[in-house]
């Protein structure tokens, strides 16, 4: 299984994509029908996908993965009484799979035969989405749900977290401790951490500052820098994100303390809490799909 891409509907998409090739640093990959596809210089057609929108939403965060998994993931996603519906990527890449809804609305595409693309060398681009991190209002109950209905893993659980994995790596994606859902922020692995501290200064160059970062988180051992981008979101520049062994022993808020005044491994940065709580409260989840059956 590995996190691919994330699908938004936002006001003035033709900006966001530019901000996000001219000075956040992807490639532009292709407009379709009107939806800008960026890309980074791994092998994945497309990371984000903008359409353009009176209002801004999720539309879908999307994962690749194998025939057997599919199936699997039909039968435990029925299984457990979510709504979802077969589907067919008209997305770059192509494939087919099914899209479930999680118990707060969360829109989770599982894709087999999606094509890859040529990476791109010896350029200065994000590398691939690292993970994309949710609102819960009930991040505990959402946590155990992704176990029993998709087969992902709790990494480790915190007072505000609850991290959970598709694959060796850390967390692919996370549940927020915020009592409603959606979107909190989607996070672009960088090749390494100068990439991470040229992003940095890339921002600074246009007079942007993190709002939180750079720092070392404790779960999962991330670098991260987090901006509050022009078009709407909290992203991330992160890098060397742990990678963890299938019998990792998920820790308990109690194993994740800090000391007085800490809130990562390094406490070089102030955090920003009001301006990113505004912001992770403006990407709500929203279906545009009809429920349909999927055991077939
Ligand atoms: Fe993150």
């Amino acid at each position: 299984m590995k996190l691919r891409s994330i699908e938004l509907a936002v006001t003035g998409a033709e900006q966001a994509a530019t901000f996000l090739t001219d000075i956040w640093g992807m490639a532009p990959a292709q407009v379709r029908d009107g939806i800008h596809y960026l890309r980074g210089s791994g092998r994945f057609p497309y990371l984000i996908a903008l359409e353009e929108s009176a209002e801004a939403f999720v539309r879908s965060t999307t994962f690749i993965c194998s025939a057997d998994r599919l199936a699997a993931l039909k039968q435990s996603v029925a299984a457990a009484g979510l709504v979802a519906a077969p589907t067919v990527s008209q997305d770059p890449g192509g494939g087919h799979g099914i899209v479930v809804e999680l118990a707060e609305g969360e829109l989770l595409r599982f894709l087999v035969d999606a094509e890859e693309v040529a990476p791109i060398e010896g350029a200065d681009l994000p590398v691939k989405l690292t993970h994309v991190v949710f609102n819960s209002a009930d991040a505990e109950a959402t946590g155990h749900l992704v176990e029993d209905a998709l087969g992902f893993r709790v990494s480790d659980r915190t007072k505000g977290m609850v991290f959970v994995r598709c694959n060796d790596s850390h967390h692919s994606t996370a549940f927020a401790r915020a009592g409603f859902p959606s979107l909190n922020h989607i996070a672009f692995e960088m090749q390494d951490i100068d990439a991470v501290m040229r992003g940095i200064g890339r921002l600074r160059d246009h007079g942007m500052v993190p709002a939180w970062g750079p720092g070392r988180h404790g779960p999962g051992a991330n670098i991260f820098a987090y901006f509050i981008a022009p078009f709407g979101p909290v992203i991330e520049f992160s890098t060397a994100v742990e990678k963890v062994a299938d019998d990792y022993k998920a820790g308990a808020p109690e194993d994740w303390t800090w000391p007085d005044g800490r809130i990562d491994q390094w406490g070089m940065s102030d955090k920003d809490m009001a301006g990113l709580r505004k912001a992770e409260e403006r990407f709500r989840h929203r279906r545009q799909w009809e429920p349909a059956s999927i055991d077939m």
